[in-house]
């Protein structure tokens, strides 16, 4: 069993956008602008939006967190979206995700500018994607793609097997592994809440994507012997022995599934550094398609 190591392999592109950006700020050009939108106090997103702002300083981007109250009206984020989209300095918009109940995703992912949208998840973007059109891939699956790829992960003509069918990770996965790119070209099943016998499907694959946000939900036994795995899940359980009170725990039972496989993602240090990798090179692509 070997380590698809996130950490590293987003190390590495992170260095080389550090360069990048170096370069353009030594030429006097516009340097990449990500605004990251954060509503609320969860802890997990503050985590998550934290670690995104601070990735943008160390390879150089400007970043700016923009931070709401929960009970804040859905107008009143609505207009700030206006007002980056209107703001050339400005080459990304991100929000968060998830939203309080009462603000709609769809409107105010709707409300982004598709051409700063790095997250990806505009319709006009995720139509681009699905027909293989260069545009913004999610900053999940761009990453797990980019994490294969630099591995040299051969998966042309494998059996994929996603498990959930988020907007966010599951549904786009789907679509980019069955694309005819490399890494891609796989025969893709969908697994999701009312497949029957998922264990039977897992057992078939070559390539596990487990991303429905249940720790440990993949056991060995629903592993075959060499497959590959890739662990979405990042779940906060409670660790009162641990100075931060939780343990994150991914979606795949680490201890009983790396001995049957050949590669294998952490959690932490698997995917998750991936996601803002993805995030950082889609915002340096905007600037320089604003720009270049
Ligand atoms: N919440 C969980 N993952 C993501 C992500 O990739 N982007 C945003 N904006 N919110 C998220």
């Amino acid at each position: 069993m070997q380590i698809l190591d996130g950490k590293k392999a987003a190390q590495a592109i992170r260095g080389e956008l550090k360069i990048d950006v170096a370069q353009l700020a030594a030429e006097g050009k516009k340097i990449p602008h990500l605004a990251a939108i954060l509503v609320g106090n969860n802890g997990a997103s503050e985590t998550y939006v934290a670690a995104k702002v601070k990735a943008c300083e160390e390879a150089g981007f400007k970043s700016s967190l923009i931070r709401f109250e929960q009970e804040v009206y859905e107008n009143k984020l609505l207009e700030k979206i206006q007002e980056l989209n209107a703001d050339p300095d400005v080459d990304g918009i991100l929000v968060q995700l998830p939203l309080p109940k009462h603000i709609s995703d769809e409107k105010v992912i709707n409300a982004i500018d598709p051409d700063k949208d790095v997250d990806g998840f505009h319709p006009a973007n995720i139509g681009k994607m699905v027909q293989g059109q260069p545009t913004f891939i999610p900053a999940t699956p761009h990453g797990i793609m980019l994490l294969l790829k630099h591995y040299g992960i051969d998966t042309k003509g494998k059996h994929a097997v996603v498990v959930g069918r988020s907007n966010i990770v599951g549904r786009p996965m789907s679509i980019l592994l069955s694309a005819n790119t490399n890494p891609g070209n796989c025969t893709v099943t969908v697994c999701h809440s009312q497949t029957k016998n998922i264990k039977e499907f897992c057992l078939q694959a070559d390539i596990i994507v487990a991303a429905l946000g249940k720790p440990e939900f993949i056991t060995g036994d629903m592993v075959k012997e060499g497959a590959i795995i890739v662990d979405v899940g990042i779940t906060r359980e409670t660790d009162t022995s641990r100075k931060s009170g939780y343990k994150l725990k991914g979606d795949v039972a680490f201890e009983s599934v790396a001995p049957k496989c050949s590669w294998i993602t952490p959690v932490p240090g698997g995917v998750g550094p991936m996601t803002i990798a993805a995030l950082l090179k889609n915002t340096y692509k905007s600037c320089m398609q604003k720009n270049g």
